[in-house]
């Protein structure tokens, strides 16, 4: 039974340009005709979880997260099967997460329930913008949380605005891609914000991903922010590398983003032979790895990203290094095969990680 008040659009996307827009979606260039809405005042709490025609949002200019950049988001897919069936891939992840993230920026937590029934039920009313299951096509919902109060004295809000857009999205990254090691930027420290998925980081990482593409990399791989010794993340993916001893290596949990697919390439790791393995890495361990041949893959894991392979490092002490041969490894390969058909149920979920839309 539906939840929320649905207001349907008046204006709906014609057939014609909603094939148009599925048949090449590229990645948030084109937006489903409704999106989700509710509001939290203090004293009152969430009201009004509902789904409305997707417009332009009027805010007043002293909205605090205009100012000070109280923001959270999360990211999330649906995919279509062959019966036509839709499914999200542990959206009780992201729910937990976006409370972490809310609590880490002083915002009032999203109930649960309120964000897994208002995607659930903007997916349903979506349905036709689910793309077919012929490529890596899928609907990335992104729900995310704002501080709309007009006030300019530096306190947390007492009022919030949780919104839930979905667009067709293809491959984020199409090829595979190197990284750039950078010396002068971190992503993260102890005690700073990058456990909670806030657009502050991802705004800072900007300058980093400059740096990285003027050498030739399309991605950035960070290290800690008191040594620049230890492996941390990507700037929008998680890190692992899999070695001749078939272990499977990441950074441990302390100051990233504990990815969804992160944790779901560990759980399935031991079906592929691997061991999989969370603790300090270090830079010197890395570049060791690659030139005893000791560290035989790499790759980067995301929401959107799924799986991508990483061939290749840049740095300014070593300049550019290769992963094994300069190709995406056959396990990275095999290990994304395995999580795509789970997700587009050509796979047994054997951990129940998928939910049925509607
Ligand atoms: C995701 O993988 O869902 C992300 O949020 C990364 C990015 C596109 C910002």
């Amino acid at each position: 039974m539906a939840i929320l008040d649905l207001q349907r659009s008046t204006n709906p996307t014609s057939d014609e340009q909603r094939a148009a827009a599925l048949a090449d979606p590229g990645f948030g260039r084109y937006y489903t005709d409704h999106m989700v809405l509710a509001n939290y005042t203090e004293g009152s709490g969430w009201e009004n979880p509902r789904i409305v025609p997707t417009t332009n949002f009027s805010l007043h200019p002293a909205a605090s997260v205009l100012h000070y950049g109280q923001e959270i988001f999360e990211g999330l897919k649906a995919y279509r099967h062959d019966d036509d069936s839709i499914w999200l891939f542990r959206p009780e992840r992201n729910a937990m997460r976006f409370v972490g993230s809310a609590l880490r920026l002083q915002m009032a937590p999203l109930p649960e329930e309120i964000f897994l029934d208002s995607i659930m039920e903007l997916v349903d009313a979506e349905r036709a913008w689910v793309p077919e299951n012929t490529g890596e096509q899928s609907l990335y919902i992104r729900p995310f949380q704002i501080a709309d109060e007009p006030y300019l004295g530096v306190r947390e809000a007492h009022k919030y605005l949780y919104a839930v857009l979905a667009t067709p999205a293809g491959a984020y990254y199409p090829d595979p891609v190197k990284l750039w090691i950078t010396p002068n930027y971190t992503r993260a420290a102890k005690g700073g914000t990058g456990t909670a998925k806030c657009g502050g980081n991802y705004a800072a990482s900007l300058a980093a991903a400059a740096e990285a593409q003027d050498h030739g990399c399309g991605q950035v791989l960070y290290t800690d922010g008191a040594e620049h010794k230890w492996l941390e993340e990507c700037g929008t993916m998680n890190f692992m590398m899999i070695t001749r001893d078939d272990e499977l290596l990441t950074p441990a949990l302390g100051t990233i983003l504990e990815g969804v697919t992160r944790d779901s390439i560990l759980h399935l790791a031991a079906e592929h032979g691997l061991t999989p393995i969370q603790r300090p890495i270090s830079i010197d361990e890395l570049r060791d790895g690659l030139d005893s041949g000791y560290v035989t893959e790499a790759f980067a894991c995301g929401t959107a990203a799924v799986i991508t392979p990483i061939v290749g490092f840049n740095s300014p002490e070593r300049g550019e290094e290769t992963v094994g041969d300069g190709q995406p490894g056959a396990r990275t390969q095999t290990l994304r095969q395995h999580l795509l058909d789970i997700q587009y149920g050509r796979a047994a979920d054997r951990h129940g990680w998928l939910r049925r839309v509607g």
